[in-house]
């Protein structure tokens, strides 16, 4: 599913990066290479990242 049209950033790429970027929804993007246009998507992109990073386990504990 798309998150961002704009920029046709899917929900599983924003999951896949969630954990390895710090910040908000346009950090996220920036590491995709992309930035905000209409800036409509980026409550539910943040949604996602505070989604897929509280359901991240630590590596320190997954051991
Ligand atoms: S839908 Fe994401 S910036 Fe427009």
């Amino acid at each position: 599913m798309y998150v961002c049209i704009c920029n046709a950033i899917k929900e599983r790429e924003l999951r896949a990066i969630a954990c390895s970027v710090s910040g908000d929804a346009e950090a996220a993007y920036a590491a995709l290479g992309k930035e905000p246009d209409c800036g409509q998507c980026l409550c539910e992109a943040e949604d996602i990242l505070a989604e897929e990073r509280a359901g991240a386990i630590p590596l320190a504990l997954a051991v």
